[in-house]
C-alpha cells in the first residue's frame, strides 16, 4: 500500500498526487481512509476540472475505488457526486464501493453542524456529529441504508479473500487521506480540528496491517493555508497577495483560506509522525509570482533572496530527517510531479 497524507491543514494538492500515482502505478484499489464530504479534492482530468468530496481519485482511471470504514458518508452527496462524474464523462459503474461498516451522516448531523459548528468554523457537512455518534455507539452504518446496498463491500473480503497475505501482487492499494495533519483530531490544534484521523495511522484503521505500507507520500504547500475560526493569518500585505495569487478559496465552502509562511517545525513533526518517504511541495509558482520567499523556523520568519536558496534550505533540513533529495519534489500549481 502507498499512502498519501497531507502535512499541513488540508488543500495541499493530494488529489494531484493521487492522479499522478494512479497514472504511474498499477493499483488494484484506491481507498479514501478518513473524513467525509468536508473534504474537497480538485482534480484536472482530460482538461476538465472536477471537485470530488467523497469519491477517491482512482475512479478517474477505472480503478476500484473504496470509501473506507474510517470515513463518514453522506448518501445524498454520494449520489450527487456519482451524477456529476457520469455527466462529466467519467464512468463509475462497478468502480465505486463503500465499506459496509462506514458510518453515515444523517440530515440531523448536518443540521446540528450548521447550527453549532461556527465556533470551530466547520464545513457544516455533519462530519463532527457523525463521528460523535459513531464513537457514542448510536450511529448508523452504511449497511443499514437500503439505497447504499449495491455499493457495499466487506473490507476483510476485499483485502484478504481468497486467503492471501496483503502484500501479494493481487492487492495494491493507494490510500488517500483527507484534510491534513494540522487538522488531525489528536495532533492538530485542538479544538480547531476535524473529527477523524488524518495521519498514516488513519489508513490502517481500514483493516490494513502496518507491514502493508510501502511509500508514504507527504503533500505540503510551499506556504500554509487554513480555513476555520481561529486566527491564523498574520498581519501583512504579503499574505493577501499569496491568497490572491494562489486562488485560496475552499473547494467545499468557498471560504477564503488564511495564509502564512510554511512552518518548518509543523512540517518536520508531520514528516516524522507520518513516516513520510516522499514529499511534494505544491504551488511553488505562487511565491514566484509574488517574488518573496520565506519560512517560519523556530518562531521566526526566515526570508530568502531566491527560490533556490529556499529550496536548498528546506532540502537540507529534510535530509536530516532521512529524506533524500531525489524524494523531494517541488511542483507548480498545474504541473505534474
Ligand atoms: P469539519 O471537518 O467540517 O468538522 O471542520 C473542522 C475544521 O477542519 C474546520 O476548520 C474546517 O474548515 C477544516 N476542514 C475540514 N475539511 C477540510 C478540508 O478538506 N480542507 C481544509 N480544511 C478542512
Ligand atoms: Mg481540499
Amino acid at each position: 500500500m502507498d499512502v498519501i497524507v497531507d502535512l499541513q491543514y488540508g488543500d495541499c494538492g493530494k488529489g494531484k498526487v493521487a492522479h499522478f500515482l494512479c497514472q504511474n502505478e498499477k493499483y488494484t484499489h484506491v481507498l479514501r481512509y478518513n473524513g467525509g464530504c468536508n473534504a474537497g479534492h480538485t482534480i484536472f482530468h482530460k482538461g476538465k476540472k472536477f471537485i470530488t468530496h467523497h469519491i477517491p481519485a482512482g475512479v478517474f482511471f477505472g480503478v476500484r475505488s473504496i470509501i473506507g470504514s474510517g470515513c463518514v458518508l453522506d448518501p445524498k452527496q454520494f449520489f450527487r457526486e456519482i451524477k456529476i462524474l457520469e455527466d462529466g464523462g467519467v464512468s463509475t459503474k462497478g468502480k465505486i464501493f463503500i465499506a459496509e461498516n462506514t458510518h453515515v451522516i444523517t440530515n440531523a448531523h448536518k443540521g446540528e453542524d450548521k447550527q453549532k459548528g461556527g465556533k470551530i468554523g466547520t464545513t457544516g457537512r455533519g462530519n463532527g456529529p457523525a463521528y460523535r455518534d459513531k464513537y457514542g455507539r448510536t450511529g448508523v452504518r452504511a449497511r443499514d441504508v437500503k439505497r447504499l446496498k449495491p455499493y457495499l463491500v466487506n473490507l476483510y473480503k476485499e483485502w484478504y479473500t481468497p486467503a492471501r497475505p496483503l502484500r501479494s501482487r493481487r492487492v495494491k492499494i493507494l490510500a488517500e487521506g483527507a484534510q491534513g495533519f494540522g487538522l488531525d483530531i489528536d495532533w492538530g490544534d485542538y479544538p480547531y480540528v476535524t473529527s477523524s484521523h488524518c495521519t498514516t495511522a488513519g489508513a490502517l484503521l481500514n483493516g490494513l496491517p502496518p507491514s502493508s505500507i510501502r511509500n508514504v507520500w507527504g503533500v505540503a504547500k510551499i506556504y500554509e493555508t487554513y480555513v476555520g475560526s481561529k486566527k491564523f493569518q498574520p498581519k501583512g500585505e504579503v499574505f493577501d497577495k499569496i491568497g490572491d495569487a494562489g486562488e485560496e478559496y475552499g473547494a467545499t465552502t468557498g471560504r477564503r483560506r488564511q495564509c502564512n509562511w510554511m512552518n518548518m517545525q509543523t512540517l518536520e513533526r508531520a514528516i516524522q509522525m507520518n513516516g513520510v518517504t516522499d514529499i511534494v511541495f505544491n504551488k511553488i509558482d505562487v511565491l514566484r509570482t509574488i517574488g518573496e520567499w520565506a519560512v517560519i523556523d523556530k518562531n521566526k520568519v526566515v526570508p530568502f533572496k531566491t527560490e533556490k536558496a529556499m529550496k536548498d534550505f528546506v532540502s537540507k533540513r529534510l535530509k536530516t530527517l532521512g529524506l533524500s533529495p531525489r524524494r523531494i519534489h517541488f511542483s507548480e500549481s498545474k504541473e505534474n510531479i
